[in-house]
């Protein structure tokens, strides 16, 4: 591997070989979801305990001051919306040039596995390979659902991320399910956790964390349950406690209450 490919992976993928990305790319096919009306606002509290975060060159150059920031994953497939036929239709939106001249240190592309425009989302993860490969940049594959999220299943997602790993993506982003080990273990290369809509309770969320890393994923790519979260400091400190401190869900959830009560 090259030295400009291992050192965007060492910015991302910490010194413990764990990670705490954070998303904040959600408006690009889905406008100005609740909580992150302002990316900026939403942000600013949230950096000094994520790793990388995730997001569009849009926000990145209007919402993020660039001496302020931690590294970044640069959103770089779109062209859909909520409101358009399919959201699987999705091709590439931001050029290699574009994400070196705004220093990321990996691109991140979803891809449909299952849908009409599978060959469409897998042939431009290959391309972005090839491109990415030849700057030393590396790409995330993001192993996307769009509306059908009882798609999150065991069998499905092990197909994808295996995919997605064969195409030469260097991290995997994919949802936690029931017997998430067989995800990780057909999966060459690092695998990291997204949440999905927000589930009902913080602590349901300490616990895929928790549960995930046990099972194999090296982090998170995490974003409505955290920055959704009714205190979205204590979840993130929360999380990054399980991911970097190897602390249980319990011990996250008595810092998680800690941080909301003004304790820590
Ligand atoms: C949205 C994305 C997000 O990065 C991903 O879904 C993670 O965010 P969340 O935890 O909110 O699902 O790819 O397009």
């Amino acid at each position: 591997m090259d030295w400009g490919m291992k050192n965007r992976l060492a910015q991302l993928i910490q010194a413990d070989g764990r990670c705490l990305f954070l998303p904040v790319d959600h408006g690009y096919f889905q406008g100005p979801v609740r909580k992150l009306e302002d990316p900026r606002k939403t942000l600013e509290p949230l950096l000094p305990y994520t790793d990388a975060i995730f997001i569009t060159r849009g926000v990145l150059r209007s919402c993020v001051d660039p001496d302020k920031t931690k590294p970044i994953i640069l959103r770089v497939s779109g062209g859909t919306s909520v409101e358009g036929k399919d959201l699987a239709h999705e091709g590439i939106t931001t050029s290699m040039e574009e994400a070196i001249r705004l220093n990321a240190c990996a691109v991140g592309i979803s891809i449909f596995v299952g849908t009409d425009y599978e060959h469409d989302s897998l042939l431009n993860l290959a391309r972005l390979v090839d491109e990415g490969e030849r700057y030393g940049m590396p790409v995330m594959a993001v192993t996307a659902v769009g509306r059908e999220l009882e798609k999150r299943d065991e069998r499905y997602l092990a197909l994808s991320c295996r995919i997605a790993a064969e195409l030469g993506a260097r991290v995997v982003k994919t949802y936690y399910c029931e017997q998430f080990e067989k995800v990780t273990s057909g999966c060459p290369v690092p695998v990291v956790i997204a949440g999905g809509p927000k589930v009902p309770t913080g602590y349901e969320v300490l616990k895929f964390v928790y549960d995930g890393i046990r099972k194999g994923a090296i982090g998170v790519n995490l974003g409505r349950n955290i920055w959704q979260d009714e205190h979205p400091v204590a979840m993130i400190r929360g999380i990054r406690a399980i991911i970097h401190e190897n602390a249980t869900a319990d011990q996250a959830q008595k810092l998680y209450d800690s941080v909301k009560g003004g304790k820590a």
